[in-house]
C-alpha cells in the first residue's frame, strides 16, 4: 500500500506539469510549485488543453475532468506542500539546486512522507544526504515525456532508500496507471545508460557524413521501429539535457566513451537546445 492521498510536485516544467497531471486524473490531491508564476500559469494551460482533448477523444468524461482540476492547485509558496504524503521533485539536473529545495522539504511536512527525485541522471544517494536523518524515504521516480503518454517509471533505490519506500513507490506508480521497473544508482541507471549513448552515436553518424540527420533517423525508425528517430529525440529531450547526461555518466562511470559527441557539444553552444529553443538538430518554427 502507497498511503498517499496527496502529491506534491515540485517544478512546473514539463516533467513536473506532466506528473501532477497524471497524479490528479489518478484521483490524487495535487499540489504543484515553482517560484515562476510564468511557468504555472503555462502548466495550468497545458494541463486545460490535454484535459480537454482527453474529453474529446473519450478517454475521460467533462465530469471526470473538472474533478482531476477540482484536486489540482498550483502554488509559488513551498510550503502548501507541507501536507503531502509524497513529494516529487522534478527541477533542474543541478545537484545543488536539487540540495537546496530538498533541504526545505526536509524540515517541513509529515515524517512518513516519501520523497521521490525525477532525475534523469543525478545519484539517488547523493541527492538524499539532503534530507538528513529522511534518507531512507527517498527515492528516484524518473518518469518519461510524454509523462502522460509514456507507461514506464523507472524506480531507482539509492543505497540508504528501505524496502518499505520502495514498495510504497511501486504501489504508487501503479496507481498512476504506470509500469514501475526497478533500477540501481549507477549513474544513468539503465534507460539513459543505454539511450544516451545511441543518441551519441546518431550525432557522430551525423558528424562523420554517413549520412543526413533525417536519413539517419528514418533508418533508426523503420528500421528498428522507433517511435522517433534518435536526433528528432534528441530534439525533444534537449540537446542540452542529452550533453549534461552523457557527462554526468563519463564521470560517474569514469569512462570517456560517454562524453558528448564534439558536434552535440557544438549546437548546444549555439543555443541550438531542440524543440524548446524552435531549433536544434532539426527547425520547428515558433
Ligand atoms: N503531452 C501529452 N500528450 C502528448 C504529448 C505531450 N507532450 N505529445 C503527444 N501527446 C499525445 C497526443 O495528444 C496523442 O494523443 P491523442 O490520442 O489524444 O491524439 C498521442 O500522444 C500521440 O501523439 P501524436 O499523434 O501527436 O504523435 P505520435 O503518434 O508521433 O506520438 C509521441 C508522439 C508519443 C511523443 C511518440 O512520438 C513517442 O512515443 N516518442 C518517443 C518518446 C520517448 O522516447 N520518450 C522518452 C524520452 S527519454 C526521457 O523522457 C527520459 C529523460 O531522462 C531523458
Amino acid at each position: 500500500m502507497h498511503n498517499v492521498t496527496a502529491v506534491g510536485v515540485i517544478g512546473a516544467g514539463q516533467m513536473g506539469g506532466g506528473i501532477a497531471q497524471v497524479a490528479a486524473v489518478s484521483g490524487f490531491t495535487t499540489v504543484v510549485y515553482d517560484t515562476s508564476p510564468e511557468q504555472l500559469a503555462g502548466c495550468q494551460k497545458l494541463h486545460d488543453k490535454l484535459l480537454a482533448r482527453a474529453i474529446e477523444k473519450g478517454r475521460m468524461s467533462a465530469d471526470e475532468v473538472k474533478a482531476a482540476k477540482d484536486r489540482l492547485t498550483y502554488v509559488t509558496d513551498l510550503h502548501y506542500l507541507a501536507e503531502s504524503d509524497c513529494f516529487v521533485e522534478a527541477i533542474v539536473e543541478n545537484a545543488e539546486v536539487k540540495a537546496k529545495v530538498w533541504g526545505e522539504v526536509a524540515g517541513m511536512g509529515k515524517a512518513g512522507a516519501l520523497l521521490a527525485s525525477n532525475t534523469s541522471s543525478i545519484s539517488i544517494t547523493e541527492i538524499a544526504t539532503a534530507v538528513g536523518e529522511r534518507a531512507p524515504h527517498f527515492i528516484g521516480m524518473h518518469f518519461f515525456n510524454p509523462v502522460p503518454v509514456m507507461k514506464l517509471v523507472e524506480v531507482i533505490k539509492g543505497l540508504e532508500t528501505s524496502d518499505e519506500t520502495t514498495e510504497r513507490t511501486i504501489a504508487l506508480a501503479e496507481a498512476m496507471g504506470k509500469t514501475p521497473v526497478p533500477a540501481n544508482d549507477r549513474a544513468g541507471f539503465v534507460s539513459n545508460r543505454i539511450l544516451m549513448p545511441m543518441i551519441n552515436e546518431a550525432f557522430y553518424t551525423w558528424m562523420e557524413g554517413v549520412a543526413e540527420p533525417e536519413h539517419i533517423d528514418e533508418i533508426m525508425k523503420l528500421g528498428m521501429a522507433h517511435p522517433m528517430g534518435p536526433l528528432r529525440l534528441a530534439d525533444f529531450i534537449g540537446l542540452d539535457t542529452c550533453a549534461h547526461i552523457m557527462n554526468v555518466m563519463a564521470n560517474g562511470l569514469n569512462n570517456d566513451r560517454y562524453r558528448p559527441c564534439p558536434l552535440l557539444r557544438q549546437l548546444v553552444t549555439a543555443g541550438r537546445l531542440g524543440d524548446k529553443t524552435g531549433r536544434g538538430v532539426f527547425e520547428y518554427g515558433k
